[in-house]
């Protein structure tokens, strides 16, 4: 059966996931609504769904079904999806339908204005196989001589049923504290998930979860969304007081505007939807498919073993003390070596340098080629920091070009971290950065860049540019073209995604790197917690974790080496401490444990996760890949007398045996089910455990 079903007479068309359905059609007025988000149906089913809508209960309320992107004008005061003001002053719009094209699994419904040449079409597509329903808008002024603004133009407007409650879930947070995971009721009001920042933001990833407060991990309905785009968003919910749940979602921020120019078309990014009624595990698990089958460029590879110099030096990195790290992470069985920030320009601190993208020549007499070689002859591959849109004040590239950078005329250039960031909405910036990015990786074979981006935009102002908002969108697009161009001429080059930790953590930047470094805490008591939010929506093999020393430099709290390492290998491990402090004990231990994670690691990276919930302060991830399962389990402290219970296991079958690999023992499905596994911790705080389990029969 095709993918996309229309019914002519109805007007409607149902798009079918692998267990779900997704149902529009179009109203008397010709304004696209919605008719079913859930669980598979039929198109007949679909249509009793559609006659059953009932009429507005008074003069004074909406209409009462729901639009796919709702315009101003009619009956409607809620927030609008797309909102216009034409050359003449009008705002409402009035739609026309035009027509709809159905390729493969795409769907585009075509609308037009009955007055003015406007056109938007709205986009649907279900990616093969999955039940992720792909959406966005593109608006086009077909005008030939009058501009169009754009107040407000969404990717989608999602409805979920009608229940007795909404709850929501989304991730917040800071700088160090990323992706710190909130339920809470929803309101009946407008609830506001945004970034004014011109990035992602560690303040708000561009997720969310609705279900009526009832999902559990493991069961439940849950619909869910997560935007494909780096830079400003925003996600208004509405609940309103007759019980109806919707959210629009996409790019920009309030008060931004963009004057589509006579002929002009504008794309917005992918607002992806997710139904799933096996709670927000199961959630989580399609999300983890649909970034691996759809998003990401390289989702069969295997993340190498990473050591990063950050933690180590700080910004004082030199040709023979990077040496030196490299020779005891080679000899710890990393993969990959990565210099971080400070190898450049007069870059000693964070007051200067950042623009001028040469070897220091104190630093690196010799360039950077003799590292290189070196970090290649240990047999590792060899990455480098860079932070392409920013530049300080107090460097060559500002000295030569003060005008590249975001500002607005009559108003301070406000300086975060003593940088600026550079427009590149504007083609001479981005031409300029991409022309030294490709140099840098073309001259030393550069396997990996850690692609940074330490403050948000301030003054994002572009003089002299008769639509200067547009910098918004076009920025991030210039991020976006850079990363496209240089991975397409240096096929192997891979890159991490990185703003102060994971402020730039999203499916549009995924799309053009491989991995994400998720936070500068690296404490691992604190990572736990990151990392359960960041799972909620991506898998663990773009999830960077490092090892890094104890005491933890931000939180000062003293961890053992095994239980910061069992924390780490839940992703994609790193290591960050400084080696040449480490005791050959200790990185006798190291070498022991990335071993280790290695003989783990296709399970964990390729593999399904389950999320456990022990009692008391124990979680786990259990990682399941055909008869492998892999559990890593944590336990911050515990209370004298008080160990945590035999933790159940998910994804096993009950008559099914499965073994120990380190130990040897056997235990029947069943028993790991609803008795679960006895854990051996060692004894005392900060207690973990690395379970290898194989199905025997
Ligand atoms: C912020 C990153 O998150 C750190 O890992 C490090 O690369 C610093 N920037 C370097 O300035």
């Amino acid at each position: 059966m095709p993918p996309v079903l229309f019914h002519p007479e109805h007007r409607l068309w149902l798009l079918r996931g692998a267990t779900t359905a997704y149902a529009v059609r179009l109203a008397a007025d010709d304004s696209v609504r919605h008719v079913h988000w859930g669980a598979a149906l039929t198109l007949d089913q679909a249509v009793e769904l559609v006659e059953r809508t009932s009429p507005a209960a008074s003069s004074f309320e909406a209409m009462a079904d729901v639009d796919e992107l709702a315009v101003e004008g009619g009956a409607r005061f809620g927030p609008p999806s797309l909102a216009v003001r034409f050359a003449d002053g009008t705002r409402a719009v009035q739609w026309r339908y035009a027509g709809h094209e159905v390729d493969g699994a795409h769907l585009r419904i075509r609308l037009r204005d009955r007055h003015y040449p406007l056109e938007v079409t709205l986009h649907y597509r279900i990616p093969d196989g999955g039940d992720v329903v792909e959406r966005w808008t593109t608006v086009a002024n077909r005008d030939e001589a009058a501009p169009v603004t754009l107040l407000r133009c969404d990717s989608a407007a999602w409805c979920a049923p009608h229940r007795s409650d909404y709850r929501i879930s989304h991730l917040v947070g800071g700088w160090n504290s990323e992706f710190q995971l909130r339920r809470a009721p929803v309101p009946t009001a407008e609830t506001v998930l945004t970034s004014r920042r011109g990035m992602t933001s560690h303040h708000a990833n561009p997720w969310l979860a609705v279900d009526d407060g009832t999902a559990g991990e493991e069961d439940g309905e849950v619909w869910t969304g997560a935007l494909a785009w780096s830079g400003s968003w925003r996600i208004t919910l509405h609940r309103d007081p007759v019980g109806r749940l919707t959210w629009t979602g996409g790019f920009g921020h309030e008060g931004l505007t963009w004057s589509l120019a006579p002929g002009e078309e504008l794309e917005t990014p992918v607002f992806a939807g997710l139904y799933s009624a096996g709670g927000f595990g199961a959630a989580s698990r399609a999300w983890h498919e649909h970034l691996r089958r759809h998003v990401l460029s390289h989702p069969d590879e295997t993340r190498p073993v990473l050591y990063n110099s950050w933690e180590a030096t700080g910004f004082d990195v030199d040709e023979a003390g990077q040496m030196a790290l490299a020779a005891r992470a080679a000899g710890l069985g990393v993969e990959l070596f990565v210099m971080d920030d400070g190898w450049f320009g007069a870059r000693r601190s964070e007051h200067a340098g950042l623009g001028d993208w040469v070897p220091n020549p104190e630093r690196f007499p010799r360039g950077l080629g003799p590292l290189a070689a070196e970090v290649r002859r240990l047999g590792m591959r060899f990455g480098l920091w860079v932070e392409p849109e920013m530049v300080n004040p107090d460097s060559d590239l500002y000295r030569a070009h003060p005008d590249w950078v975001l500002h607005m005329a009559n108003r301070d250039r406000t300086e975060m971290r003593h940088q600026l960031v550079l427009n590149l909405a504007r083609p001479d910036a981005a031409e300029w950065t991409h022309a030294w990015l490709d140099r840098l990786v073309a001259e030393h074979g550069i396997d990996f860049l850690k692609w940074d981006c330490n403050r948000p935009f301030t003054e994002a102002g572009w003089p002299g540019h008769a639509d200067p908002d547009r910098l918004f969108i076009e920025h991030t697009r210039g991020v976006y073209r850079i990363m496209d161009r240089l991975r397409a001429d240096h096929p192997g080059l891979r890159i991490e995604a990185c703003a102060g930790g994971g402020g730039r953590a999203d499916l549009g930047i995924l799309a053009r790197t491989d991995q994400v470094w998720t936070s500068d805490n690296t404490d691992a008591v604190d990572r736990i917690g990151i990392q359960h939010g960041f799972g909620q929506l991506y898998p663990a093999q773009v999830m960077g974790a490092w090892v890094t020393d104890s005491p933890n430099v931000a939180t000062a709290r003293r961890t053992p080496l095994r239980f910061r390492f069992h924390v780490a290998m839940a992703g994609a491990l790193g290591i960050g401490g400084d080696l040449t402090a480490w005791t050959e004990e200790e990185l006798k231990e190291a070498a022991e444990l990335v071993a280790a994670y290695k003989r783990v690691r296709p399970v964990v990276q390729h593999g399904t996760a389950y999320r456990l919930r022990g009692d008391g302060t124990l979680t786990a991830v259990q990682y399941v890949r055909g008869d492998e399962h892999v559990l890593l389990a944590w336990c911050p402290t515990r209370p004298y007398g008080h160990g945590p219970a035999p933790l159940r296991l998910a994804a096993v079958h009950p008559d099914a045996v499965y073994r120990d690999l380190d130990t040897g023992a056997t235990y029947p499905g069943a028993v790991l089910r609803h008795a679960g596994l006895a854990l051996d911790l060692p004894p005392g705080d900060h207690a973990s455990a690395l379970v290898r389990l194989h199905r025997v029969g």
